[in-house]
């Protein structure tokens, strides 16, 4: 497939399938996608999508969103994604879309933690992301190739013409007048994630390798309530919403010991309730649950179904059982930069959108189920820049078609080490020795006989480790811990 496109997208989720919704029809727009297409963080959200729910409440929620983030959002960012979130939402409805809603037919908005007030639209109780990715991929009309890997970015002056791929056993080069990445950001950098097993930071390596701005690489979000003990490389995370409707965390005596920390106990911002709960664990060397008691049984199962049926085939029965749970890596805040139409700083034609993304919308520390909403607000914004400048006279060029060998004997414990090291050193809690400690096993590990896809894990978990070593200051999901805290 050597053919020139109007434009690539890379990545099949949230981002990338609502970039191509709202392109014209008439363009000639390919999809890649690295594996299956449900293979996406957007497929496994639960939560939901976090909307204003009237004009009133567009403020509360921008001073939600800044509030969470923790003094490093873009205001303007902000801006755009409360009040331009109704309005995309409201078009997705239009298209046949339906969210939950109650008997009288009124949309039903659940609470989180670090909201003011209900505005998570859900849909199939806890599957909103799952419903939402079928729903996208209903309606797409441009083809998707699957199990492409991209490789690398086709750039020259400043300006991107395409993507290297591998696809079939073939490398080859994929033209396009623009370019989107839309491919999430980097759970397999890291031990426990609950990520999509796709997402592995291949994308922001390549930035790296090619010296394309990343921004607040050491925002790296775990998520307080996943089920870790499972063989699983994705682990299995319990909403947020769970809490917002009044899921408890109690150690193993049943004492909700949150509220040593923090006054607003379970619904406390994310970032404090994992750091809460990973210190208490680790000072007290007691087991941490989540308790859901409070949900009555037939309730339960209907309002989170995915988690009742998984929780179920790993032998909780719930919301009977107590569930052990711990903090896991689940959203990076960092990305690649780029402004507020998803142009990446510096690279013409090239474009980002969703997790890749940093626009800084979510600052130090996102609010719960503000991703979703990203993604369909500065996809519709991707689209609008890419048909005010497709016409844009564009020179030809042509780039080889080698790679060096992607993945090489060896590969895979070292893939494994850098996740254990990324997981204890530049994890929830981080301190100057432990992450020099990480960055100089990270450069030694780059100057090994290794793939290219490990070389891009790499260059990104460099990033990561850099960026923390730069800010000397605990904020938001970056906590510095101090000797004797
Ligand atoms: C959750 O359901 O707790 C996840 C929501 C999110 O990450 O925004």
């Amino acid at each position: 497939m050597k053919s020139m496109h109007d434009v690539v997208i890379i990545g099949a989720g949230v981002a990338g399938l609502h970039t191509a919704l709202s392109l014209d029809d008439d363009l000639n727009v390919l999809v890649l996608s690295k594996d299956y297409a449900w293979e996406c963080n957007t497929f496994y959200a639960q939560g939901g999508v976090a909307v204003a729910v009237d004009d009133d409440d567009i403020p509360i929620h921008i001073k939600d969103t800044l509030n969470a983030g923790a003094g490093l959002c873009d205001e303007g960012a902000v801006d755009i994604l409360c009040h331009e979130g109704p309005v995309v939402i409201k078009e997705f409805i239009e298209h046949g879309f339906k969210f939950d809603k109650d008997r009288q037919g009124n949309l039903l908005y659940t609470k989180e933690a670090a909201h003011s007030r209900n505005r998570i639209l859900h849909a199939g109780g806890d599957a909103t992301g799952r419903y939402i990715h079928q729903f996208l991929m209903d309606l797409l009309k441009f083809p998707i190739l699957y199990n492409t890997q991209v490789t690398d970015l086709l750039i020259e002056d400043n300006e991107c013409y395409g993507v290297r791929v591998f696809h079939n056993n073939e490398i080859f080069n994929i033209y396009a007048k623009k370019i989107v990445i839309a491919s999430g950001g980097v759970g397999s950098v890291y031990e426990y994630h609950t990520n999509a097993r796709t997402i592995s930071s291949d994308m922001q390596g390549i930035c790296a390798m090619r010296d394309i701005a990343l921004r607040d690489m050491e925002m790296m979000q775990f998520h307080p309530t996943v089920f870790v003990q499972s063989s699983a490389v994705r682990k299995q995370l319990l909403s947020e919403s769970l809490r917002g409707e009044g899921a408890k965390i109690v150690d193993e005596d049943g004492r909700r010991f949150l509220f040593d920390y923090d006054s607003r106990g379970e619904l406390s911002p994310r970032n404090i309730v994992s750091q809460a709960i990973f210190d208490y664990q680790q000072k007290s060397g007691k087991k941490v649950f989540l308790d859901l008691n409070s949900f009555e049984e037939g309730f339960f199962m209907k309002r989170f179904p995915s988690i009742y049926f998984n929780m179920n085939n790993m032998g909780y029965y719930l919301p009977i059982d107590l569930v052990p749970v711990s903090p896991a890596f689940h959203y990076a805040m960092g990305g690649i930069k780029s402004d507020l139409f998803g142009r990446v700083d510096k690279v013409k034609s090239l474009y980002v959108v969703g997790e890749a993304a940093n626009t800084r919308v979510h600052g130090a520390n996102r609010l719960a189920s503000n991703s979703l909403l990203e993604g369909f607000v500065f996809s519709k914004r991707v689209a609008l820049d890419i048909k005010l400048t497709l016409r844009e006279k564009k020179r030809v060029v042509k780039f080889d078609e080698v790679e060096p060998s992607l993945i090489k004997v060896g590969d895979k414990e070292l893939k494994n080490e850098l996740r254990n090291l990324m997981w204890s050193y530049a994890g929830i809690q981080r301190d100057e020795k432990n992450l020099q400690k990480a960055l100089n096993r990270v450069e030694e590990m780059l100057k090994l006989s290794i793939g290219k896809l490990l070389r891009l894990r790499l260059l990104s978990s460099r990033e990561i480790i850099k960026s923390a070593l730069k800010r000397k200051e605990s904020l938001g999901a970056h906590y510095i811990k101090r000797s004797g805290t």
